[in-house]
């Protein structure tokens, strides 16, 4: 019978029987006329050792080798391994030239060595583990939303709107034409954000949820920065509440979902996270997202934030203006400074935030929140959305966006409703999560200036 290494190492009902498994070789060693083989197929951390004599027509296995081993899984004496296979066949589908082979036997390579072959590193212990955990914290996303009735819906990849008004697009066109407007008639680019339309849906289907890849043409060079990322963007009709109240249901649900995400890496992926946070020297991390989960998250103005940075003795590479963008620095030092609780922010100056966010016209101010997190600063960027028809028009004909804009009027025009959301970068959570330095080690195939080989 076939198992997975996973069921092989756990399983009670195979013991003593006889099964077939595969995968790759994690080690190949000979101990006197036996030869120590460690097979591991991505299904867990652990590999299942399998023992077999050497006899003079055994193959030839190494490390990295693909085989098919049958054998008699019986209980190990060994301490570290409940079972191991006694081998009775073996098949190998692939060998491996291990004079090439990028990766060594029982060597723990660092994240930054690993990276360099994007089309191997699966077979890493590290790079295995965050692709465990990153496929539970997909599902618990699905999980949250679901249970809480929000409607999944896929928004388009390809867009000819600029949601966040940043400017950084990347334009779309076959290649070989010239003009940006040669296929769509009009020029389209890969979408920043879904929200738009996710937006679209919200009136008319109620809260609704969407999560894949957005696309930003930002040139930086950052541990938290890719060209492509994937973002879990929620959208909430909040109906007769005010905007201050609207804002604190989307926060409260923002900081529901990253909890509930945390939740469920924590209880079911504890032997990968033990493992991530011990090999990237993380040994008080596990005891941070325990807190995490349990503590209500914080919540600070933008005022009184940047006057918690302005009293900071911190030497920043530049110090925070009122008016501006807090960097990634300040965001880091504010959640510090919290115990490393995670922190919204809050009453933006209206002026920093894009053409769709819900404005106090006394103070100023956008309904707008930023969720900053320990070690890597926003993961959540959301706001209510400007409801009023007459004031989004003007704001859109200020912005010379009136016409283009149409359809997303029409949403104020015909049976508007107090809305608002949240987008979540899922590869940042994920290293708040599993404690990696860069971004590039959350996602299979990282995309950044510069750098797309394959
Ligand atoms: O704050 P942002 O730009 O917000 C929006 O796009 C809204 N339209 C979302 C919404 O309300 N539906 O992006 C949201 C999050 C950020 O907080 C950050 O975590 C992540 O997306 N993000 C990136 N992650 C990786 N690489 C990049 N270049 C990112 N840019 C944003
Ligand atoms: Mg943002």
């Amino acid at each position: 019978k076939w198992l997975s290494v996973s069921e092989a190492l756990t399983s009670s009902e195979a013991i003593n029987k006889n099964i077939k498994v595969q995968g790759w070789l994690q080690s190949a060693r000979i101990q006197k006329s036996l030869l120590f083989l460690d097979v591991n197929d991505g299904s867990s951390l652990k590999s299942l050792q399998a023992v077999m004599p050497i006899e003079s027509e055994s193959p030839e296995v190494s490390l990295g080798a693909s085989v098919q081993l049958e054998g008699l899984l019986v209980t190990s004496s060994h301490p570290k391994q409940p079972v191991e296979l006694a081998v009775s066949s073996i098949n190998v589908l692939g060998s491996c030239d291990n004079l090439l082979y990028p990766f060594k036997a029982r060597i723990n390579h660092p994240a930054d060595y690993i990276r360099q072959f994007p089309h191997l590193r699966a077979r890493t212990k590290k790079f295995s583990s965050v692709l465990r955990i990153r496929n539970a914290a997909s599902i618990a996303v699905h999980e949250y939303f679901q249970r809480k009735n929000f409607l999944q819906v896929h928004t388009p990849l390809l867009s000819s709107s600029d949601c966040e008004g940043a400017g950084d697009l990347f334009i779309v066109k076959p290649e070989g034409t010239k003009d940006a407007s040669d296929f769509f008639g009009v020029p389209v680019y890969l979408t920043v954000s879904g929200q738009l339309h996710a937006e679209t849906l919200a009136c008319g289907l109620s809260n609704v949820y969407t999560f894949g890849p957005t696309f930003r043409a930002e040139k930086s060079h950052t541990s938290r920065h890719l060209s492509e990322f994937y973002m879990i963007e929620a959208e909430l009709v909040t109906g007769t509440h005010s905007p201050g109240e609207s804002l604190d249901i989307i926060m409260q649900c923002s900081e529901d979902l990253c909890k509930s995400i945390i939740e469920k890496v924590l209880t079911e992926k504890e032997e990968d996270l033990s493992f991530l946070h011990s090999s990237n020297k993380q040994t008080d991390l596990k005891e941070q997202l325990e807190n995490m989960i349990k503590k209500e998250f914080k919540r600070l103005t933008y005022k009184e934030a940047v006057e918690l940075l302005d009293s900071a003795k911190e030497n920043f590479s530049f110090r925070p203006k009122f008016g501006e963008n807090l960097g990634t620095e300040h965001e880091k030092y504010i959640v510090q400074e919290f115990g490393n609780t995670p922190v919204f922010i809050t009453e933006f100056p209206a002026s920093i935030k894009p053409f769709y966010t819900r404005n106090d016209t006394d103070t100023n101010t956008a309904y707008a929140m930023d969720l900053l997190m320990p070690n890597i600063g926003e993961v959540v960027g959301g706001s209510v959305r400007e409801e009023r028809f007459d004031i989004l028009e003007n704001t859109l004909k200020n912005l010379g966006m009136d016409e283009k804009y149409q359809w997303y009027l029409d949403l104020r025009r015909f049976g508007t409703v107090p809305h608002g959301g949240f987008g979540l970068g899922f590869e940042r959570l994920l290293q708040v999560i599993v404690g990696a330095e860069h971004i590039r080690d959350v996602i299979p195939y990282p995309r950044f200036v510069g750098y797309c080989p394959m």
